[in-house]
């Protein structure tokens, strides 16, 4: 009910009586004004103005349950949400919930992450309160060879999420991702994309869809420094994690069901290939048989980066190999 009231006291923009609060949620005025008292305890600014009710004046970064709930716009992406003020990793925790029977669409989302994951087994650094660390709960029904391409929906949904937080704030500059999931700002990395997988031969289990956005952070471990951005690096300002979330899992959401109905990227192709940082430069293979440069074409329904290499098509396969431009991160 908390996430109601306060998804309410946002669409108002002037006063909601205590009257109304009471009718809506069935509940008493005391109910009412224990809410108002908690919420002002998390950071929310409520003012109380007698025979007029409650306006929501100013809301804190939270990514907690309610605060998230509030501002999402999704038919089940994320409507079964389940927040951890500090967790080792929101993909574990995913892993947890779904053997638990947690519904698809379920997201993790954390605080504060103490064993965060990256891909190729590295680790994801985190620092509380000011990144996104969250995991989508999938339960497709399709063949698991598929499953990898969800990472490359994720990328392209939080690119087109993230570049319109930017543009409504007036940064005109392109978000792009580099083959196969990370987002890139200015050529410098925003955003991490870990999918893992629990399958039987034939039938997929389910799927845990991590996602990590710099948001607000400005510091980077100095391992990373040189190559990782944030939102709020390239606006100038800090922005409010839930929205960015509520965002994401809204094109998610969309882009998961083009994704669905033909099982792989057709329908997603065209607009991920205009946001490839690569694109018609050359890039370097590092293919375990043996590295070779080419210029980066585009992808295919498959998600393979296509290289033209002395007139040949290549498709490069995500999982064996990494993509380099020729002159560093991208
Ligand atoms: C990468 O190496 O680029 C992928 C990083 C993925 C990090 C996210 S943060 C939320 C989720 N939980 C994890 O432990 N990892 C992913």
């Amino acid at each position: 009910m908390k996430n109601q009231v306060l998804k309410l006291l946002r669409q108002e923009e002037g006063f909601v009586s205590g009257q109304e609060l009471c009718e809506r949620f069935q509940v008493s005025r005391t109910a009412v004004w224990k809410m108002i008292h908690q919420l002002k305890e998390e950071g929310y600014e409520i003012e109380a103005v007698k025979n007029r009710g409650y306006h929501l004046v100013s809301v804190p970064d939270l990514v907690t349950e309610p605060e998230i709930l509030s501002c999402l716009h999704t038919r089940f992406m994320g409507q079964n949400c389940v927040y951890f003020a500090e967790t080792d990793s929101t993909n574990t925790q995913i892993r947890r919930l779904a053997e638990e029977g947690a519904p698809d669409g379920t997201l993790a989302v954390a605080d504060f992450q103490t064993a965060g994951k990256g891909r190729r087994g590295r680790g994801w650094t985190s620092r509380a309160g000011e990144d996104i660390f969250m995991s989508l709960l999938l339960r497709p029904q399709m063949n698991p060879a598929n499953a990898s391409m969800l990472t490359l929906v994720m990328g392209l949904s939080a690119a087109r999420a993230c570049q319109e937080i930017l543009l409504e704030k007036g940064c005109q500059e392109q978000i792009q991702i580099k083959w196969p999931n990370d987002l890139v700002w200015q050529g410098k990395k925003l955003c991490g994309i870990l999918t893992e997988m629990s399958a039987e031969v034939e039938a997929i289990q389910y799927l845990a869809v991590g996602i990590g956005i710099n948001v607000n952070g400005q510091k980077f471990p100095p391992e990373i420094a040189e190559k990782a951005t944030s939102l709020c690096m390239a606006l100038g300002q800090p922005l409010r994690r839930a929205q960015v979330i509520a965002r994401v899992l809204y094109y998610f959401e969309q882009d998961y069901e083009t994704f669905l109905q033909t099982e792989d990227l057709s329908g997603l192709v065209k607009d991920y290939t205009e946001r490839l940082v690569n694109l018609k430069r050359q890039v370097q293979v590092m293919d375990p048989k043996g590295a070779y440069t080419g210029i980066a074409r585009g992808i295919n329904s498959r998600g393979e980066l296509l290289v033209e290499q002395e007139g040949k098509m290549r498709q490069v396969y995500a999982g064996e190999v990494s993509v380099r431009g020729v002159y560093g991160y991208v």
